[in-house]
């Protein structure tokens, strides 16, 4: 049976403090009810002392969450161990976290204070933390770039003065895995009472280490891991709570540790955080980013056709996460291609698949991702340079700001053969009436499921290239457009869209009646 990992998460605290991620109360009570869920250990609300704000954001934290361990920070000194101790009152179980620095450098040049003063400092925070909280952790902040001799001193000290969790945090993000993980050793061995005592690791990211630094303090027996979800904190940040919990699940027999994460819940926390904090997990972050579970190497692709352990080695459903996606591009193989038109409903007999390749390589040189409806159209043969059904020949926008009148669209499109359509719609706003009366003069009917506009050069004559995704028999399109005029690139990335849309039936259409099906 292996041993308990203690999930200490410090999202609303060291995270919360670092630029860009400032949560209000209510975002961080949001924040709070999802880390529960997730079934963390310790909740760190913030750092009462710092402002009425943070105090009243652990205290409602304290008084909602149920079922686990809520924190307030505290230097050492009393009215911060009081505002943390009246923070806490209303948890079922509260900590105090007190810590003072430890390092020479951060004695000396910020604190003005000796080895001894820190130690007695230190010695009178954790019992005063003690007289207000059963359950007290002490940190030697900057611990890694201490004196390993001070450290033992002052650990024994504050064991013996009350403290049941000894955290080591590496500050500046300094230390190395091997380094960390003979310091915790070092500690492990030689500090009075730490068998009594939880040891702690808190590591910051600053060289890209902190969750390989804090790996290796659990490799030498620290018992509780301080993180936060997507690694947001201080500068780069602190260990990724997702990174640790799943490294720990994932290799069992090296660290002989487990949590009490419901793994599922990761991808979900993620993205609770992403939209509350407004900041987009970046693609390639290790198992929530959208490239953790991503294949496009045709190697790749053929190896997870054939057994998906080949290339993950965790399941995208244990972390939440919708799926394995075979990104089709120019990197795909025959394996990965066939098999994609095989789900869309296409199979592909032997002597077709090496002509449709060679078109397959050429659109996917041309085109960075190859979407279902490019691929459709691919294998029914409906080429890029074939005539357009449905061409925009004019565009009439009205907009009014205020509720003085209706967002209306007057388009005129023009057909293969030459024929003229006009149609004019009202919308919820100018690109829903252009959606509309595109639809009414095609007489195709689609649902827009997204619309994005990015500017693709400078300046004031910017020009705007629009991309819109529709829906249209259960199948997804994707049009694109670029112009000055914002709203006519619109317009022509729907006319666009619905252009696959009949192109791909039409093509669809002969190759029934080929077949005689
Ligand atoms: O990084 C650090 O040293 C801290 C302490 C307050 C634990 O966040
Ligand atoms: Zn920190």
């Amino acid at each position: 049976m292996t041993e308990r990992l203690i999930i200490f998460d410090t999202t609303l605290r060291d995270g919360e403090q670092s630029p860009g991620c400032t949560l209000n109360r209510m975002q961080k009570l949001r924040m709070a009810d999802t880390l529960v869920q997730l079934g963390v250990d310790v909740i760190e609300a913030g750092y009462p002392n710092a402002s009425q704000d943070d105090f009243d954001a652990v205290r409602a934290i304290a008084t909602q969450a149920h079922g686990i361990t809520v924190c307030g920070l505290a230097r050492c000194n009393e009215s911060d161990i009081e505002a943390a101790a009246k923070a806490i009152e209303p948890a079922a179980s509260g900590r105090i976290h007190v810590f003072i620095a430890a390092s020479p450098i951060h004695r000396e040049m910020k604190l003005k204070m000796t080895r001894a003063q820190v130690l007695e400092r230190a010695i009178k925070g954790v019992r005063q933390a003690r007289a207000r909280c059963a359950d007290v952790e002490f940190s030697a902040e900057d611990a890694t770039r201490a004196e390993p001799d001070f450290l033992i001193e002052l650990f024994s000290a504050v064991i013996e003065a009350g403290a049941s969790t000894i955290n080591v945090p590496d500050t500046v993000g300094f230390t190395t895995p091997t380094e960390y993980r003979e310091l915790i050793g070092l500690l492990r061995r030689q500090v009075r009472g730490i068998e009594h005592a939880v040891l702690s690791t808190h590591c910051h990211n600053d060289l890209g280490l902190a969750v390989a630094n804090s790996l290796a303090g659990v490799e030498a027996g620290a018992r509780q891991v301080e993180c936060t979800v997507g690694g947001i904190g201080e500068r780069a940040g602190n260990a990724a709570l997702e990174e640790i919990v799943m490294a720990v699940r994932t290799r069992p027999e090296r660290f002989g540790v487990h949590t009490r994460i419901v793994t599922p819940k990761i991808y979900g926390a993620a993205r609770t955080l992403s939209s509350l904090i407004a900041q987009p997990i970046p693609r390639n972050k290790p198992i929530v980013g959208q490239n953790a579970f991503a294949h496009e190497s045709g190697i790749h692709q053929h190896g997870m056709i054939a057994d998906r352990s080949t290339y993950e080695i965790m399941k995208p459903e244990d972390i939440g996460v919708p799926g394995s996606q075979l990104i089709l591009g120019k990197h795909s193989g025959k394996a990965a291609v066939r098999d994609r038109l095989g789900q869309l409903g296409y199979e592909l007999h032997e002597d077709e698949v090496e002509p449709l390749m060679v078109r397959y390589k050429h659109l996917a040189d041309r085109k960075k991702e190859v979407f279902d409806a490019d691929l459709e159209a691919l294998y029914l043969g409906v080429e890029p340079g074939d005539e357009q059904p449905w061409t925009l020949a004019n565009l009439h926008v009205t907009t009014a700001i205020g509720n003085t009148a209706e967002p209306t669209a007057s388009i005129t499109l023009r057909t293969a053969d030459g024929h003229v359509v006009r149609e004019a719609a009202v919308g919820d706003g100018p690109i829903d009436a252009i959606a509309r009366a595109v639809a009414r003069a095609t007489q195709v009917p689609f649902k827009l499921i997204d619309y994005n506009v990015q500017s693709v050069t400078q300046g004031g004559d910017a020009q705007g290239r629009a991309h819109v995704r529709l829906t249209a028999d259960g199948r997804e399109y994707r049009g694109q457009s670029v112009s000055t005029d914002v709203i006519e690139a619109s317009a022509r990335a729907l006319v666009d869209a619905i252009n696959r849309i009949v192109s791909v039936s039409q093509a669809r259409l002969r190759s029934l009646k080929a077949t005689g099906t």
